[in-house]
């Protein structure tokens, strides 16, 4: 067997088209959504990373404000230009993108975004609104690998899933998200001491863990639908994920590549979730 693919840059662009019609009929309706974008230093990756958020934005009618402040900016320095746009009728998310200098802590300035703007879903807020199924902003990978499922019709109803991380980010809520839609789930971590033995079972596999070839095929189980999340290089600095794709398609029914698959799929949900709060705002001000 080999696996379909399954191709974020496609799937994107279908949901990306969907977001800018709804951006134009809130134009109409006198609301032009915004979203500002926060990075401090110059980590390169995020650099890169920041440029096709705010590129995103550009390119469905979302105003987008990218604020750059120097590394050595200070942790209340950072805390002012939150609240500064919190504040701010014309932002309707708030990024701040992570990692931050070591000085800053990263927690209390997610903390300090209006969970009405966490359009990242990092804040205590949102991660406890997923927790309990209240309304709240999804964190935006775990969000995309549940759209590319629902693209797919996969009915998680009583299949087994398993995840491979346990981060805030993705690991966490992606088993939540899961959970929601009755999967049965598995968290796996760096403790676990027969990784293979859960991954087996599993209906569904969502690579989380940034290390290459965590997940090769013996391990899979035939016709299981596997997600990666890795963003890694190989020794020859391509971009690869956390999945040995090659052998790992031979048994998967489906599979996401690395480049081209949950990776555009973060930044739609961003845009996606932009766009949800713009729309609020018009509701609740009326
Ligand atoms: N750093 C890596 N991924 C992300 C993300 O999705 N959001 C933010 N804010 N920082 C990140």
């Amino acid at each position: 067997m080999t696996a379909q693919l399954i191709d974020g840059n496609a799937l994107s662009q279908l949901l990306r088209l969907q977001v800018s019609e709804r951006i134009q009929q809130l134009k109409l309706q006198g609301v032009t959504a915004g979203l500002a974008v926060i990075l401090v230093g110059d980590n390169p990756a995020s650099q890169v990373y920041v440029r096709n958020k705010v590129k995103a934005c550009e390119q469905t009618g979302i105003h987008s404000v990218l604020e750059k402040h120097d590394a050595t900016m200070s942790e209340a320095a950072l805390l002012e230009r939150v609240a500064a746009l919190n504040s701010d009728p014309r932002i309707h998310g708030i990024l701040v993108q992570l990692p931050l200098p070591a000085h800053i802590d990263a927690q209390k300035v997610i903390e300090a975004i209006a969970p009405e703007k966490d359009v990242d879903g990092f804040h205590v807020a949102s991660a406890g609104a997923l927790m309990t199924g209240l309304p709240g902003y999804w964190p935006c990978t775990p969000h995309g690998c549940m759209k590319m499922l629902e693209h797919i019709g996969y009915n998680l109803r009583g299949k087994h899933a398993v995840v491979i991380g346990r981060s805030n980010i993705v690991g966490k809520p992606m088993a939540l998200m899961l959970l929601q839609q009755n999967a049965t789930v598995t968290i796996c971590h760096s403790a676990t001491p027969d990784l293979k033995a859960h991954t087996l079972q599993a209906d569904v596999i969502v690579a989380a863990v940034g290390k290459r070839n965590v997940l090769t095929a013996d391990m899979v189980k035939p016709g299981a639908v596997v997600l990666d999340v890795g963003m890694n290089r190989d020794d020859d600095g391509k971009l690869c994920g956390d999945v040995d794709f090659e052998s790992v398609k031979q048994v998967a029914s489906y599979i996401t590549p690395v480049p081209g698959g949950v990776g555009p799929m973060t930044i739609t949900m961003l845009l996606v979730n932009t766009l949800a709060s713009a729309e609020k705002s018009l509701s609740t001000s009326s």
